[in-house]
């Protein structure tokens, strides 16, 4: 069976009904680890919710007795009344007390073991999530995937800690009290019963439209998200093009659409709600007044009477709250489907293999061809052919789009659906695992992305678990160490989001620090000085000099000047490598690298 087969097995599995409360207990299986709390929690929650059954048998006993003296035995005296009615009242206040000491415990360790297995949820998706294929990541729109499973996390949380819960006590209200009613008189239980199989039916017809609202509300309120992410991605545009009033109706649009929904939705939600709560209430009001004719025929006495109207508005509680725990686990329901497919979806194959020993650096294609899976028809690459030897230099230019970052891409094994053959050492791609690929080869971006940290930790990326001195070390032969020190707190001062903004060339020889201390065997480094000035340009070219020393290298470029010194320059443009030769070979061709040369690679 295929692995889509599988999934949309899954997918009508868990369409039912019936799964919903099964897909929102399955979440209990992260909560291995906190099984000592919580199954003491559930324990309590049982015993809290056995106890608050004797709040109306007392109460129930209380009213009953002060009205018929001495326990329905005639001749009582008024003392004894009183005897009997504090002897109650003692027990009455004792299973309060004890309610509420076992309460406490409870709301802890649900909350404990509940955010205990949460934080088990979002490590297994983080950790899955990191591991995906880099078309999945690519594919979404920005923004997406992290308020999606912000969203959905959300959902689950609030089921886990409170809704299951609610659902505990619930059954053990509505399964105690029905006993009890049905002590004090069956023909009453009946009707109340008789209101049991409505709300049933009521759930089966309104739980499915409420699942598929709450669906598709998470997705539109995940949209207005994504145009919240995005606006301040691209803040510096948005600014610049006075695109405020632009961008605040992309979001106005967004949502009014989520608010559509979510109305709608909301129309089955209440209608539900109001339904079983009529229901219910004209259920114990019929109760009350047939109660009261049994009463006055002398078929029912005091004390059951009332203990039974009690008990009634208890069974009635409960049931009221049917409706909303439904609809909660519908909800989750939707949501953990949607972590399930995500922590289902296929990782990066053949991560690790068995074989591998670390790379030596040679790199070849023969007929290599692509087309990016989210545009197949879009074709990149369309029969590649080169060869770089161990050490060499290879520069590669050509026309901006015409898939030279995407040969990186593929040598960094990011995506796997190309044809032809990928070698590395003479080894295809695919029988190395990526892990050993991965860390024989560095990169140096054009634009670098730092983390939030300090500049050390940003450094240490490169080989986490470096020393200071090998820190320093490594930015020494980058270029960096001299601003880096100037920085009042040096090596500690803060980067990324929350700290400091670098240059962009203060960046670049950040990466490139990062990638002397991985110490790779293959180095790919795409129009690292492209963006630069030429002060920092010159800083930069000489620290990426010393790093190329004695490594395979890959060069993308548009300046001459990194261009002219490579041992041999690709020429790719049109999916395929034009020319290929020395810049003197190349110049004397007068073909598309000498044109190249003239109108775009400037000095
Ligand atoms: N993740 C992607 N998904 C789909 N198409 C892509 C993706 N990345 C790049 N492309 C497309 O592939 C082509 C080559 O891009 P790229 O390799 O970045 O060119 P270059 O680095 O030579 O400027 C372009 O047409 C670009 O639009
Ligand atoms: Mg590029």
């Amino acid at each position: 069976m295929s692995s889509t087969d599988k999934k949309s097995e899954k997918k009508e599995k868990r369409g039912k009904a019936s799964q919903s409360l099964k897909d929102a207990m399955g979440l209990y299986g992260y909560m291995d680890r906190y099984k000592h709390i919580f199954i003491p929690s559930l324990l309590a929650l049982y015993t809290t919710a056995a106890l608050s059954l004797a709040f109306p048998y007392f109460l129930s006993k209380l009213i009953g007795r002060s009205m018929t003296p001495g326990d329905g035995v005639t001749g009582a005296t008024e003392a004894e009344i009183i005897a009997n009615v504090n002897g109650i009242v003692l027990w009455l206040i004792g299973a309060l007390l004890l309610q509420s000491f076992i309460t406490y415990w409870r709301v802890r360790g649900f909350i404990k073991s509940g955010e205990g297995a949460l934080n088990e949820i979002r490590r297994t998706l983080f950790s899955r999530m990191v591991r995906l294929p880099m078309n999945y990541l690519t594919e979404k729109r920005s923004g997406e995937l992290s308020s999606r499973i912000a969203g959905d996390l959300a959902i689950m949380r609030e089921t886990l800690i409170t809704t299951v819960p609610k659902f505990g006590r619930m059954i053990v209200t509505l399964i105690g009290g029905l006993i009890v009613i049905f002590m004090c008189s069956w023909k009453l239980s009946l009707i109340m019963i008789g209101s049991v199989p409505i709300v049933v039916i009521a759930i089966a017809i309104f739980g499915k439209k409420i699942k598929n609202y709450s669906k598709a509300t998470q997705d539109a309120l995940a949209d207005t998200n994504i145009v919240v992410e995005e606006t301040i991605m691209g803040i510096y545009d948005t600014k610049a093009f006075c695109n405020e009033e632009y961008e605040e109706n992309r979001y106005d649009s967004a949502l009014e659409k989520f608010l559509n929904i979510t109305v709608s939705g909301a129309k089955a939600r209440a209608a539900f709600i109001s339904f079983i709560i009529l229901v219910l209430f004209s259920t114990v009001a019929f109760i009350v007044w047939y109660g009261a004719q049994m009463l006055a025929k002398g078929e029912i006495n005091i004390e059951n009477y009332i203990q039974f109207i009690l008990f009634s508005v208890f069974v009635a509680a409960s049931l009221g709250s049917v409706p909303e725990i439904m609809s909660q686990l519908q909800i989750t329901s939707g949501a953990t489907e949607r972590i399930r497919d995500l922590i289902d979806e296929e990782l990066e194959a053949n991560y690790k293999s068995q074989s591998d020993s670390a790379l030596v650096g040679s790199i070849s294609a023969e007929n290599l061809s692509f087309a990016y899976p989210s545009r197949p028809e879009g074709q990149v690459l369309n029969g590649v052919n080169f060869d770089v030897k161990t050490g060499e230099r290879v520069a590669i230019v050509g026309p901006s789009g015409g898939g030279k970052s995407t040969i990186f891409s593929l040598l960094l094994g990011f995506y796997q659906e190309h044809t032809g053959e990928l070698k590395f050492d003479g080894k295809p791609i695919s029988d190395i695992g990526l892990e050993s690929l991965r860390n024989s080869i560095a990169v140096v971006p054009q634009e670098v992305l730092l983390f939030g940290g300090s500049i050390e930790e940003n450094i240490a990326y490169g080989k986490p678990g470096s020393s200071k001195q090998e820190i320093i070390e490594a930015a020494k032969q980058a270029n960096a160490h001299d601003f880096i020190t100037e920085f009042e707190t040096g090596y500690d001062t803060t980067v990324g989001a929350r700290g400091i903004k670098l240059s962009g060339g203060q960046r670049q020889r950040i990466a490139i620090a990062r990638a002397i201390l991985a110490d790779p065997k293959i180095l790919l480094l795409d129009e690292a000085t492209s963006a630069l000035d030429s002060e920092s340009e010159r800083l930069v070219q000489s620290a990426l000099n010393t790093l190329m020393e004695g490594r395979t290298s890959m060069i993308i470029a548009h300046r001459l000047s990194t261009v002219r010194d490579a041992d041999r320059i690709l020429v790719l443009s049109g999916g395929k490598i034009e020319e290929s030769g020395t810049h003197e070979e190349l110049m004397a061709m007068n073909g598309t690298y000498e044109l190249l040369a003239k109108t775009q690679l400037g000095d």
